[in-house]
């Protein structure tokens, strides 16, 4: 069914205006702006609401479950199907919904296309999916395609042609495609964020974002990720293949997509040399892993210049042995805030870093209100710190009062795109890379996003 945006919207302002009703968490207060379409856009798109929430979840490993954990605390949101390549995943996480007096009626196992059914089915408001990187961009489309909205698992898609597939789809089948970035809600970026919308960075100049965390045995274990579809695209690809959880943040304190937009991207990536270390010690010199070696540089650094005249740096390494660490920086001309650990310098004194007394005031003055609402009903429902339930709780809450989501398909198409972008760079000595411009010029004029 084709929906008209035009008329929906004073519907959809109604829906915003008796979000207080809803008692999911405290996240109500947080309204978007008035907002007006042009045509063909899914910038700041409003769906009809759907108070009673239903939830298929496709892909039952690792993250699937998490999801599977937090999305039925939420206030009038039921699970109602589950699918998976396994049947004794389907069953376990079914069991455990039961154990919680909740019930997900459909399940779908068995063969590699059978999540196809999640999708056509009735019984499906939201397709969430928790699958291997290639698979993410053929459910959301199929999923889009049936009429369902769509959360993603990060990076949402994998190539150019995959980003422009899922901007493509989404506008056609007039259906949210959310990339579920949950590291920007994390209670340091979205610290970071009130301090940057606020000003107190003074002009935003420079941002740093990594995804560096050792997973080297992880990767090369043999039942750790089905199929090993993680260790396989270290066989195949170089440059930077999981961009996004530093890199969303940023843009959103840089407001990218939404008054600025990103230009061009260099990148360069170190040799390989820890997979290779390691699967020699782990499989001998002889095996498999170590003859057919692996393309993928252990470190990649990216940089991205700025329609605005700013530059992103994007680091990606998860072999070597070192803290984890998603930099998470950013600074201005007024001072900086950086983490790994918390650190914050303000002009006047931007010499050196506040002591651990006035760091403690910035994050009390600043704390979001995202945070102050749900921080702890967040901490209890776990993952990530909270940050996970944080942006379930969001997600949900737009789709139930027909908001804008907070990360629309261009933000996951963009975001996405680093991946095959920062991979021709590197194969090209670094040279740079353009960058497509995913809302054709809807940047000029989008708003700020409303948390
Ligand atoms: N946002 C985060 O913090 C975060 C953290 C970890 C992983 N991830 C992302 O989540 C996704 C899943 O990662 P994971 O660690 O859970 O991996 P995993 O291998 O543990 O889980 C993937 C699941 O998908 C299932 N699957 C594979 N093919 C399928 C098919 N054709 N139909 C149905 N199910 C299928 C597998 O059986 C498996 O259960 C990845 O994209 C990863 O990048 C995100």
């Amino acid at each position: 069914m084709k929906f008209n945006r035009r008329t929906f919207v004073k519907s959809a302002a109604l829906a915003g205006g008796a979000a207080g009703l809803l008692n999911s968490g405290g996240c109500a207060h947080l309204t978007h702006s008035a907002w007006t379409y042009k045509d063909a856009t899914m910038m700041g798109f409003r769906a009809p609401p759907v108070p009673d929430l239903r939830i298929g979840i496709i892909g039952l490993g690792n993250r699937g479950s998490g999801a599977l954990r937090r999305l039925p605390r939420i206030e009038r949101v039921t699970i109602t199907a589950l699918s998976d390549l396994f049947e004794e995943r389907v069953a376990r996480q079914a069991d455990s919904l039961k154990a919680r007096g909740k019930v997900s009626s459909e399940r779908y196992y068995g063969t590699p296309q059978r999540w196809r059914a999640l999708c056509e089915s009735d019984n499906v408001d939201l397709v969430y999916i928790a699958t291997p990187w290639l698979l993410h961009t053929p459910m959301a489309v199929y999923a889009m395609q049936c009429g369902k909205h769509v959360a993603v698992e990060v990076p949402a898609a994998m190539t150019l042609e995959q980003c422009w597939q899922l901007v493509e789809t989404s506008e056609t089948a007039e259906r949210h495609c959310m990339m579920l970035e949950n590291c920007c809600y994390g209670e340091n970026e979205m610290m970071m964020l009130n301090m940057c919308r606020q000003g107190v960075l003074g002009q935003l100049v420079h941002g740093e974002a990594a995804y560096i965390h050792d997973l080297c045995k992880m990767k090369l274990s043999k039942d750790k990720y089905v199929d090993r579809w993680r260790l396989r695209w270290s066989v195949e690809h170089t440059g930077n293949p999981y961009p996004t959880h530093g890199l969303g943040p940023i843009c959103q304190y840089m407001n990218i997509n939404r008054g600025d937009k990103m230009e061009y991207l260099s990148s360069i990536s170190s040799d390989e040399f820890g997979l290779t270390r390691t699967a020699r010690e782990l499989f001998g010199e002889k095996s498999p892993e170590v003859r057919t070696g692996f393309k993928l540089g252990d470190m990649n650094t990216s940089i991205v210049k700025t329609f605005r005249g700013r530059t992103i740096m994007i680091q990606h390494d998860t072999t070597s042995p070192r803290p984890y660490n998603r930099l998470n920086m950013i600074s201005g001309t007024n001072g900086i805030v950086a983490d790994y650990p918390l650190r914050a310098a303000l002009s006047p004194d931007t010499h050196k870093w506040m002591d651990e007394k006035e760091l403690e005031s910035l994050k009390t003055k600043y704390r979001h209100p995202l945070w102050d609402a749900s921080g702890d009903a967040a901490r209890r429902a776990g993952g990530h710190g909270g940050m996970d339930f944080l942006m379930d709780l969001r997600l949900c809450h737009c789709l139930q009062n027909g908001l804008p989501l907070d990360m629309d398909v261009y933000d996951a198409a963009l975001w996405s795109s680093i991946v095959e972008l920062s991979e021709k760079s590197v194969k090209r000595r670094g040279n740079s890379v353009t960058i497509p411009d995913f809302t054709r010029g809807g940047w000029k004029t989008a708003e700020p996003i409303g948390v």
